[in-house]
């Protein structure tokens, strides 16, 4: 089983750059295009947030007009950048919840692998959180009596990156309550995924493994200085390819640039201006 992890494209409404400079819409469009061309190709598409930039109908639209070209299954998390409503509007197979449920938690049966979607949006807040209904759920669904082995996919990482202007819109409320849960079930966990901080970062939490992707549009530089600024590098778009065998168990975590990228690769502020 092949999964393709797509995050944070942060596209604009009518194309538009993000900070100015980045093209997300072409980005998309690249490595929509890239693993469409893939051998073997992805069986599933995940999604982990910050679909668009404002979360709007208009953000949400180009999205799935980009996404025509990609006849694969896939599944979406809201970013701190979406809004739950328009987002699951505009893509209701990849956001499988009911009719009013107040978040878009679910979980994917359909492969070796479960896939646990985990909601860690607080609408209109750069940070996560996961209330106490979010826990209880979660804690039902490892409870739920199938041991199947799980990934668990969600937006914002529950660690501290050092990377301290990301690590301060990190989840922030829940994550305490998480890691006792994913300790108590780390045997059927087999990888936590995030995206938010637009850069690769592995660790082991709780007892598992936890990857962030790279984002498919721009990174965040890397600065582990206390008062580093914030900071975009346009180093390659890329993305996490995690690879499942279900005879061994294993899962195995590529990363891969997308094609078609600019170099050199500058670094911006947040303000988009060249810092060297
Ligand atoms: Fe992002
Ligand atoms: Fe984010």
């Amino acid at each position: 089983m092949l999964i393709a992890q797509l995050t944070d494209l942060h596209i604009g409404a009518g194309r538009r750059l993000a900070y100015r400079k980045v093209d997300t819409a072409g980005a998309l469009e690249n490595a929509v295009d890239h693993v469409m061309a893939m051998d073997p190709r992805p069986d599933v598409v995940l999604f982990t947030g910050d679909i668009g930039d404002l979360g709007n109908q208009q953000e949400y639209g180009l999205v799935a007009e980009i996404l025509t070209k990609l006849t694969l299954p896939y599944f979406m998390v809201p970013g701190n950048h979406d809004r739950r409503a328009p987002l699951r509007t505009a893509f209701p197979d990849a956001t499988p919840v009911k009719d009013g449920a107040a978040f878009v938690n679910y979980v994917v049966d359909d492969y070796p692998l479960r896939l646990i979607a985990l909601d860690t949006l607080d609408e209109g807040k750069p940070g996560g959180v996961l209330g106490a209904d979010q826990l209880d759920w979660l804690r039902g669904v490892l409870s739920d009596g199938d041991d199947r082995p799980c990934l668990i996919f969600m937006h914002h990482p529950p660690i501290v990156t050092g990377i301290a202007h990301m690590d301060a819109q990190n989840l922030g409320e829940g994550a305490d309550e998480l890691a006792a849960i994913v300790a108590q079930h780390r045997d059927r966990i087999r990888a936590i995924i995030c995206g938010h901080v637009h850069r690769p970062i592995h660790t082991i939490w709780a007892g598992v493994p936890l990857m962030i992707g790279p984002s498919v549009a721009h990174q965040v530089a890397f600065d582990l200085r206390d008062d580093g600024p914030s900071a975009f590098v346009m180093e390659p778009p890329a993305m996490h390819l995690h690879v499942w065998d279900t005879p061994s168990q294993n899962l195995l975590t590529h990363l891969a640039y997308i094609d078609r990228y600019d170099g050199p690769h500058p670094f911006f502020g947040a303000d988009g201006k060249l810092i060297v």
